[in-house]
């Protein structure tokens, strides 16, 4: 009996020979249209304020988003989520400003359809920039979450939004029924081509911390968490469970947050569903790469394709990333 058999019975190295073939037989590509770029946006005129956790972000005033907005928008980027930074003297229990129809948030998306009608705007709906205690919702007494009360506010700031223009609502604040709530309101209010894309499946993560810090919801919330809201990091058929309830009740997109970690959530919800899916590599992710690049630990640019394109083999239709001018620039370039 030989040892080795005088050739392999089968050679996957033929497929990987040269670059022509590789490109050939490649499965999973990344396209600037994958990509969906979250922008963080104050009050005032001329301000770009970083944020020191996330390296290249900023805190920008409308008249400094509209020249990245356009820049997103020559890339192939086809739409942006905004996330306003509400100033702290706006804040109350309540987050009364998420209603306001002269609102940063409305006001931004105005100006924005208007010089970029083409470029799809997607906001977030939740009371957490809004609120004095940082949660995504109103509180009893004793701080406990009140579902049913907090649904009715985020089905008018769905409104608001819609009134405004804006074309996809994205309520992020794992409620119960709120999508069916929202829908409703939507419908009832003549909206019916907002789009609403349900963070179904959003995780208590502590990959959010940077995201806090740049919208200050971080001293707000103080010790508090998101425990009874968002989801056990420890669940995966919960995820499908959620999914399918968004999807009952009018959700057109469905995403899975935070990213890499949960990338067999996003390939269940694909694969089950088989609707448009969204994956958010949410701020944590973005610095956890900005600080070793920074280090000379990893080569920055390779880390990020090959991070973005694994979403797309998880099933991921479109990505929303802190990464995504740079990742469209050098999809540009190459
Ligand atoms: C708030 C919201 C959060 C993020 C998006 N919308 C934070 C949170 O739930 O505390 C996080 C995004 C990120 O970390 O990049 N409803």
């Amino acid at each position: 009996m030989t040892l080795f058999a005088p050739f392999p019975a089968g050679r996957p190295r033929r497929l990987r020979r040269d670059s022509a073939t590789r490109d050939l037989v490649r499965e999973h590509r990344l396209h600037a249209h994958d990509l969906i770029l979250p922008v963080f946006v104050q009050e005032g005129q001329g301000l770009t304020d970083p944020v020191p956790s996330m390296p290249g972000v900023a805190r920008v005033s409308l008249d400094r988003l509209l020249p990245q907005a356009e820049e997103a928008h020559r890339l192939g980027i086809r739409a942006l989520a905004l996330f306003p930074v509400i100033q702290a003297d706006r804040k109350d229990p309540e987050g009364r400003e998420a209603l306001n129809p002269d609102g940063l948030v409305p006001r931004v998306v105005r100006a924005l359809k208007s010089a970029l009608p083409d470029l799809a705007l997607i906001t977030d709906v939740a009371l957490d920039p809004y609120t004095s205690h940082g949660q995504d919702g109103v509180i009893d007494a004793q701080g406990r979450i009140l579902n049913d009360e907090t649904v009715g506010i985020l089905a008018q700031q769905a409104v608001v939004q819609a009134e405004a223009g804006v074309d996809v609502v994205a309520p992020s604040d794992m409620m119960d029924g709120r999508i069916g709530a929202i829908r409703q309101a939507l419908e009832a209010a003549g909206q019916i081509h907002t789009r609403i894309l349900a963070y179904s499946a959003k995780y208590a993560s502590a990959y959010y911390g940077p995201f806090r810090d740049a919208v200050g919801s971080a001293t707000n919330l103080g010790k508090a968490d998101k425990k009874t809201y968002q989801m056990d990091p420890g669940n995966g058929d919960e995820a499908l469970h959620e999914v399918a309830m968004d999807i009952a009740e009018g959700a057109d997109m469905v995403m899975v947050k935070p990213g890499v970690a949960y990338l067999d959530i996003v390939y269940r919800v694909k694969q089950a569903f088989k609707r448009p899916t969204f994956a958010y590599q949410v701020s944590g992710e973005y610095a956890m790469l900005k600080a070793a690049a920074a280090q000379g630990w990893l080569d920055h640019d390779a880390v990020m394709m090959e991070t973005l394109l694994g979403f797309k083999r998880a099933g991921a239709d479109a990505i929303l990333t802190y990464h995504a001018l740079e990742a469209a620039r050098l999809l540009r370039g190459a």
